[in-house]
């Protein structure tokens, strides 16, 4: 337990962290990948090269500093940072590892000694704060292998089908080697997949939606051309072939027990959870608007899954959004709106706005998409969402 002079310490440190804190993470990594590059098994290179991983840390060390005293109001944030964790294979012997760097990197760029009182207090908060998320991960785990089925860290799965979507987005049927039943997952949740790209001296992991409900015998991933493992896994990844991937995780899954109307609004290759989630919003009977916007020539890509979804379904929208539609209106059963999603249409859509809103997309599509939500009065606690890149607390406004 920390002392409250200790506390008190960490507290005053908040301001410096919130100023230099991505200098600090910048640093941290640098000397923590020079050291240990066996991580870049675990970490995405252009997450580090881009800052987007250095700012998450940087922003979830400043959110520790000011709820030092109250730590448990940051566990959902933590949750989801474990889920991230254990996809990625994070073990509790590599808590010392990054603890060591970052007291490092906070002596070098915060110009503090090996005695000072608050590296001390920062020596003792990492302590308690690695603990809380290596027995939340541990938790997590043992619930992934207890399950039938179930594995740790990674497993083969053979591509069974590859299916052009659309010009940019392929889906991947994926197999499990052994032929075993998958364990249940929850629609919206994730794997992360290893390419062991040729010239690379390390795995490239990667975190892939599952793009469609549960299904007993397959993981569908739907890829959008993108950089550098996306491209390798469209142009070098044939039917036969074989990935590692790791269990599904994450929290962007519908809220249980509740019949509240749904709004699913995504944009680009941030379809693929939208898919399970609105299959899962139909299934339970829960009133559904899906909203998607893309380039003209993949904006379509689902539409026949979206009108079966629709066939079956009478109290669900699901609206497909493009500038360049020559105009809007209804298909079969989908809708076109010739409209970016913007404030104006959001608003045409929605109207109240009672209900659960769930979103994914860019960072820049999820934070644009928070503000609108945000300011047509939508409350922070209705509003879910999932990041395809660096996510962090930075969009959480946990204070
Ligand atoms: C929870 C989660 C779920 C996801 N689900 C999906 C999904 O269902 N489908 C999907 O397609 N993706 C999904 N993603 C994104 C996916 O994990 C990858 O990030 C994506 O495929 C891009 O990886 P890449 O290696 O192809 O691109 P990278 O090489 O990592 O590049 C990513 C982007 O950065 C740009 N870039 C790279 N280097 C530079 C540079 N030096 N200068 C400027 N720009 C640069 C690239 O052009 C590209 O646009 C998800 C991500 C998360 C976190
Ligand atoms: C208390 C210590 C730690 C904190 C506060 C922390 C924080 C974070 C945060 C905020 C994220 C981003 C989550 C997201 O994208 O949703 C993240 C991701 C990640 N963390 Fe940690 N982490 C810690 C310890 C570790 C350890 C010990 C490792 C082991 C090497 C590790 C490896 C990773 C990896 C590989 C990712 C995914 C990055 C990516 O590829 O995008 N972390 N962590």
């Amino acid at each position: 337990m920390l002392s409250t002079d200790q506390m008190n310490a960490i507290k005053q440190s908040a301001p410096l962290l919130k100023a230099e804190g991505t200098k600090l993470v910048t640093v941290f990594y640098q000397n923590m990948i020079r050291q240990h590059p066996e991580l870049l098994n675990q970490f995405n290179k252009t997450n580090l090269m881009n800052g987007s991983q250095p700012e998450a840390l940087a922003a979830t060390l400043y959110q520790a500093a000011l709820h030092i005293d109250r730590l448990e109001e940051l566990l959902p944030a933590v949750k989801q940072i474990a889920h991230k964790h254990v996809s990625v294979m994070v073990k509790k012997e590599q808590y010392p590892i990054v603890g060591y760097h970052l007291i490092e990197a906070m002596k070098e760029v915060f110009g503090l000694t090996e005695e000072d009182d608050t590296l001390l207090a920062w020596k003792a908060a990492y302590d308690i704060i690695a603990n809380i998320f290596i027995s939340i991960e541990a938790e997590m785990m043992d619930e992934n292998i207890k399950q039938k089925g179930g594995w740790a860290d990674v497993k083969p799965f053979i591509i069974k089908k590859k299916i052009q979507e659309s010009p940019s987005l392929i889906s991947f049927y994926l197999v499990p080697e052994d032929e075993s039943e998958l364990p249940m997952y929850e629609a919206g949740q994730y794997i992360t997949v290893q390419a062991d790209m040729p010239g690379e001296a390390y795995v490239c992991s990667r975190q892939y939606s599952i793009s469609d409900q549960y299904h007993p015998s397959y993981y569908r991933i739907t890829v959008k051309r993108d950089g550098h493992v996306s491209t390798f896994l469209h142009d070098e990844m044939e039917e036969g072939d074989v990935l590692h991937v790791s269990m599904p995780q994450g929290m962007f899954c519908l809220q249980e027990d509740t019949k509240e109307p749904v709004y699913l609004i995504s944009a680009g290759s941030g379809v693929t959870p939208m898919i399970g989630l609105v299959k899962t919003a139909s299934h339970n009977n829960q009133p559904f608007t899906m909203i998607h916007a893309d380039r003209l020539e993949d904006v379509t890509a689902f539409e026949k899954e979206f009108e079966s979804v629709l066939a079956s379904s009478s109290h669900g929208r699901i609206i497909l959004c493009n500038e360049q539609f020559e105009m809007s209106g209804k298909g079969e059963l989908v809708e076109k709106a010739a409209s970016r999603i913007d404030r104006p249409f959001l608003q045409s859509m929605i109207g109240e706005g009672k209900g659960q809103f769930y979103l994914c997309g860019s960072p820049a599509f999820t934070q644009e998409m928070i503000r609108i939500l945000k300011e047509m009065g939508i409350p922070e606690q209705n509003i879910h969402f999932e990041t395809f890149g660096g996510q962090s607390m930075k969009e959480i406004e946990v204070v």
